[in-house]
C-alpha cells in the first residue's frame, strides 16, 4: 500500500510523540525481578528495605541521603519507582542537582524546606514546605532543598519514576577536580580564570557544604 508524503510524515510524528510519551523506565516483563534469585529463593523479606529512615549528616556537610533504587533494593528492578530519604541539617541543603530518568515527589516529614526548580526558559519556580507537604520536581529539571532553620534539623522522602532515577550534582560537575576545566569555564562564565579557580579551591570534596546564619537558611536569609 502506498502511503502519501503527507500521511508518512504524520504518522512520523505520531511515533515520535508516543515514543517521547513512553520515554520512562520501561514496563514489568514478569510479576518481579530479583536478579541473581530464583523463584524459590524469594521471600518476603526481599521486598523489603530496612530502616531507610537511618541517616545521619556527617559533621559539616549539609544533608544527607539514604536510596532505596535498583543499587540498593533490588525489589525495585523493573518496577519503575525508588525512594530517597533525605535528612538536612540546621541550614543544610541539598546541593542543586538534577534526576535525568526520574519525576521526583518530595515530601516533607519534619521542619521546613524552601525548595525550588528551575524550568527550560530559566523561570524559577520556589516555594516554602512544612511538614506534611508534597512538592514536584519535573524530570530532569535543576533543583534544591534548603533546611530555612538554623538551629532544627529537616527530614524529607522523595518518591521517583525510576528504578534509577540519577543524580547530578551541578556543583559538582562544575567545581570538584574531575569537573569541567577552568579554560572552558571562564568563556562560559564570562569571568577571570582566578575567580573560577577560587571557587574551585573553596569548594568542599563532599559537594555539600553546609550554611549558617551568615551566610542564610532561605530565599534571603529569612529564618521562621
Ligand atoms: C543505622 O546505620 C548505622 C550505620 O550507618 C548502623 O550502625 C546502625 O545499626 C543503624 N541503626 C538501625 C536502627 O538500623
Ligand atoms: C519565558 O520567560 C519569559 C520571561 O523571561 C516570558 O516572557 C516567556 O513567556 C516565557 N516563556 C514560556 C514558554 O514560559
Amino acid at each position: 500500500m502506498a502511503i502519501s508524503y503527507r500521511a508518512g510524515l504524520a504518522l512520523l510524528v505520531l511515533a515520535a510523540a508516543v515514543l517521547m510519551a513512553s520515554a520512562a523506565d520501561p514496563d514489568p516483563l514478569a510479576d518481579f525481578l530479583l536478579p541473581g534469585l530464583t523463584g524459590a529463593e524469594v521471600t518476603g523479606a526481599n521486598f523489603a528495605f530496612r530502616r531507610l529512615d537511618n541517616v545521619t549528616v556527617p559533621p559539616g556537610q549539609g544533608s544527607a541521603t539514604k536510596s532505596a533504587n535498583a543499587a540498593t533494593f533490588p525489589a525495585v528492578t523493573s518496577q519503575g519507582v525508588s525512594y530517597t530519604f533525605i535528612d538536612y541539617a540546621p541550614c543544610g541543603q541539598n546541593p542543586i542537582h538534577t534526576h535525568p530518568r526520574g519525576t521526583e515527589l518530595l515530601f516533607v516529614v519534619v521542619g521546613q524546606l524552601y525548595v525550588g526548580f528551575v524550568d527550560t526558559n530559566n523561570t524559577l519556580y520556589a516555594t516554602t514546605l512544612n511538614a506534611g507537604d508534597v512538592f514536584v520536581f519535573p524530570r530532569g529539571l535543576i533543583h534544591f532543598q534548603q533546611n530555612t532553620s538554623p538551629r532544627k534539623p529537616a527530614k524529607a522522602l522523595a518518591a521517583f519514576n525510576s528504578q534509577n532515577p540519577g543524580t547530578q550534582r551541578i556543583g559538582s560537575a562544575l567545581f570538584l577536580p574531575t569537573g569541567i576545566p577552568t579554560s572552558i569555564e571562564q568563556v562560559a562564565f564570562n569571568a577571570k580564570a582566578s575567580t573560577i579557580e577560587a571557587i574551585k579551591q573553596n569548594f568542599p570534596p563532599s559537594g555539600n557544604a553546609v550554611g549558617t546564619e551568615k551566610t542564610g537558611c532561605g530565599p534571603s536569609g529569612f529564618f521562621p
